[in-house]
């Protein structure tokens, strides 16, 4: 058993409730090798913002449990030696079982999702209690889900979404104990969320999908006030990478993500955590694959990974600043 205290690692108690309290939310990046890693420290580092690195479980099969232990260690080191002890969460993304966040939790995460927003109501309650019970012994937080998000990524897949119900937050949180809320409100996993006969154009020709339902995230906020919620799925889709994709012999479909202004007003409220996966993948891809079609003689993978982390982390430092707004509280 490890415990995350050792790693120098952080739980999300303190941060989500600075969070709501300053109107802000913490970005929850995913990250899947050194690089990524890298990208979103220098980022945070730089913009002074507390951070949640955020592991999937394809992920965790991807990079191998020790080496995530090992690399969170040196992480917290290593924005150590960049000049600022920006708080750092180890979180585990869609936990999908008891034994899966057991697993993380003894492994030096310092937070875990539990996903059974797939599950009957009941059977979600006591799946949530079950590792809310274990978690909360290691001082570890727990978040949980309630609605479904559409989308397909590798390991988290819906067809359609259900938006969450306020009427069942308060009676789920009470008798589940969990640190924060995942709900449903119009955001969907992947970078095919809108697609552009879904939008309409406004005054500057820019295609604008339908706005979040923020009705239901006031009403949550009501019935659970100053409760952290987290949005999932809140990838923004920037155009210039999937057009630099497609430049440079990628085949993406045309696609429109969340509106960075309505992330801004979502983050001003109780939401305290935003999820984001998919831009990162599109900023990483874009640039490596301009550098492939430019550079076809380059066969070092640091001339391609190199731009890529900081194309990387030139996106995770706008997201702080201009949309999260997490920009200068890591010190709080
Ligand atoms: O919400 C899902 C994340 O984007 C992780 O995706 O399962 O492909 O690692 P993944
Ligand atoms: P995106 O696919 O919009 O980046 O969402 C990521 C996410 O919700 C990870 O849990
Ligand atoms: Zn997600």
């Amino acid at each position: 058993m490890t415990s995350y205290k050792e790693l120098g690692l952080v739980n999300t108690r303190e941060m989500f409730a600075k969070a709501v309290k300053g109107g802000y939310a913490i970005g929850a990046f995913n990250f899947n090798n050194m690089e990524q890693m890298q990208a979103i420290v220098q980022a945070c580092v730089e913009t002074k913002s507390p951070v949640i690195l955020q592991v999937s479980r394809g992920a965790r099969d991807y990079a191998n449990i020790n080496l995530l232990r090992n690399m969170a260690r040196g992480v917290v080191e290593y924005a150590h030696e960049l000049g600022c002890d920006i708080p750092i969460v180890l979180h585990l993304d869609h936990g999908d079982s008891f034994e899966t966040c057991k697993d993380c939790i003894d492994n030096g995460f310092s937070s875990v999702m539990i996903d059974g927003s797939s599950l009957p109501y009941e059977e979600n309650v006591a799946l949530t209690k079950k590792v809310v019970e274990y978690a909360h012994q290691f001082d570890v937080t727990v978040e949980g889900e309630l609605g479904v998000l559409a989308g397909i990524e590798d390991e988290v897949s819906a067809a359609v979404s259900h938006y969450t119900k306020p009427e069942e937050v308060e009676d789920f949180v009470s008798k589940t104990g969990v640190d924060s809320l995942a709900i449903s409100v119009g955001t969907s996993h992947g970078a095919y969320k809108f697609t552009p006969e879904q939008c309409t154009r406004n005054a500057d020709g820019v295609l604008v999908p339908p706005e979040l339902r923020f009705d239901i995230l006031a009403e949550v906020e009501k019935r659970l006030p100053g409760f952290p919620i987290v949005l999932h799925g809140s990838s923004s889709v920037p155009q210039e990478y999937v057009k630099m994709i497609n430049e440079y012999g990628g085949k993406l479909k045309d696609s429109v993500g969340i509106p960075e202004e309505q992330l801004r007003k979502a983050a001003k409220s109780a939401v305290c955590k935003i999820n984001i996966d998919s831009d990162g993948r599109l900023a990483m891809t874009g640039t490596i694959r301009k550098i492939f079609a430019e550079k076809p003689s380059e066969f070092d993978p640091r001339k391609y990974l190199g731009p890529a982390r900081e194309a990387l982390k030139k996106m995770y430092m706008h997201k702080n600043i201009d949309v999260l707004g997490s920009a200068g509280h890591a010190l709080d």
